[in-house]
């Protein structure tokens, strides 16, 4: 089966999510808007059918972030209990925007079913629920999808297209620099421990690795980190536990092919002017974009000038959401994919690789060392 990248919809793809929070309301937000704006023939592209959470006033959120367009009319059906909605068989596709430590759990029983499954990063906290994960996904033939959206973003996919057309000559080194504001409150403030997220580095900062590796075209075989909490959640205190996550650190990657990775991260540094910068160079140019922004700067060695390429966000992406459009590009890829029976663009093992990196920079810290990867082996 393959074909489509457009024209469909005789029925809408229907889709339960489990976890609505902040990030399953921006599931939610954008499956509307993909549902009206590739709607064939007044059909919608797709609907949300069912929502699964056990804390009501999220649940509450999800129904008002569907109303009645993003269920094409019917009404929608709330789960506390994500296995009552996986009984269901009327769905097509499921989403998991549930907290990390959750994943693990949750995929487990999504992926014994015949869904299509969209699972949020991290793929899971641990090297070995995602090697659990990924066995159980290797054995079925419905879609797993992981929700690294980043390469999606207009900026980002334009300067991965630059790299593509060969005007950086070898890619020899791609760096990233995150600074944002601190972690925001989350329900229940999963957020705020080690044990519930896998770690900064693992929770934030597995789409960057991700990044590098797409920009590598390799995997990763050595880490080196520093880093800690310095700054944020210190006055905090849950059960008589302060938080616990790593605030700011350098992380230096070597991939297999020789290319040298470097993210820079500090979570108390909102005031500045972009929120990500990513730079790459080769031996005959220079990329260079940030987010927010909408420009890839491409300088050749020669010192024929810098060179603007535009990266606006498509026309026909209609909703910007939280992620510069990326989130609803993500949701029409996936689409295309369950419908044609395409594999997933971005796969589990994208989702454990990033996983693995975070891991491993985290292991770096701790014991103040470098850190081997052997396969998906952390030593
Ligand atoms: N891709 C991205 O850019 C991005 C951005 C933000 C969050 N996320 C990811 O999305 C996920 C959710 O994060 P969030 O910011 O929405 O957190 P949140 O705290 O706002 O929402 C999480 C929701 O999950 C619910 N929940 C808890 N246990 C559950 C279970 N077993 N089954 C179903 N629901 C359960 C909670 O009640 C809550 O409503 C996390 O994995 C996070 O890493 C991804």
């Amino acid at each position: 089966m393959t074909a489509p990248s457009s024209p469909v919809p005789a029925r809408p793809l229907r889709y339960g999510v489990i976890g609505t929070g902040m990030m399953g309301c921006e599931h939610i937000a954008n499956l509307v808007h993909l549902g009206r704006t590739d709607a064939v023939d007044g059909v919608a592209a797709v609907e949300v059918v069912a929502l699964a959470d056990p804390t009501p006033c999220s649940l509450e959120w999800g129904v008002a972030a569907a109303g009645p367009a993003g269920t094409g009319g019917t009404a929608i059906d709330t789960y506390a209990d994500h296995r009552s909605l996986l009984e269901r068989d009327d769905l097509d596709a499921v989403v998991i925007a549930s907290p990390n430590h959750t994943h693990a759990t949750v995929l487990r029983d999504a992926l014994a079913t015949g869904l299509a499954v969209m699972v949020e990063k991290p793929l899971c906290t641990t090297v070995e629920d995602c090697l659990d994960v990924r066995r159980m996904a290797a054995d079925r033939d419905a879609l797993t999808w992981v929700g690294l959206e980043y390469r999606y973003m207009p900026a980002v996919a334009t300067l991965l297209g630059e790299l593509r057309t060969g005007v950086c000559g070898t890619t020899r080194m791609v760096s990233i620099r995150e600074h944002r504001f601190p972690f925001l409150v989350k329900v229940g403030n999963w957020n705020r421990f080690t044990a519930n997220t896998g770690g900064t580095l693992v929770e934030k900062c597995c789409h960057f690795f991700d990044l590098m590796r797409l920009v590598a075209g390799a995997d990763p075989v050595r880490v080196m980190a520093s880093g800690g909490q310095d700054v944020n959640h210190l006055d905090e205190e849950y059960d008589g536990r302060v938080p616990d996550i790593v605030d700011n650190a350098f992380v230096i990657v070597d991939f297999a092919n020789g290319v040298r990775g470097a993210l820079d991260l500090s979570m108390f540094a909102e005031g500045g002017r972009h929120e990500q910068e990513i730079v790459v160079v080769g031996d005959r140019a220079k990329l260079e974009t940030a987010v927010p922004g909408d420009t890839v700067f491409v300088g050749p060695r020669d010192r024929s000038g810098v060179r603007e390429v535009a990266a606006p966000t498509p026309a026909d992406v209609t909703y910007a959401g939280f992620h510069h459009g990326s989130s609803f590009v993500e949701h029409r890829r996936f689409v295309d994919c369950v419908r044609s029976g395409r594999p997933a663009e971005v796969t589990v093992d994208d989702g454990l690789w990033s996983v693995l990196m975070g891991v491993a920079a985290h292991r770096s810290i701790d014991e103040g060392r470098v850190v081997h990867l052997e396969g998906s082996t952390v030593r």
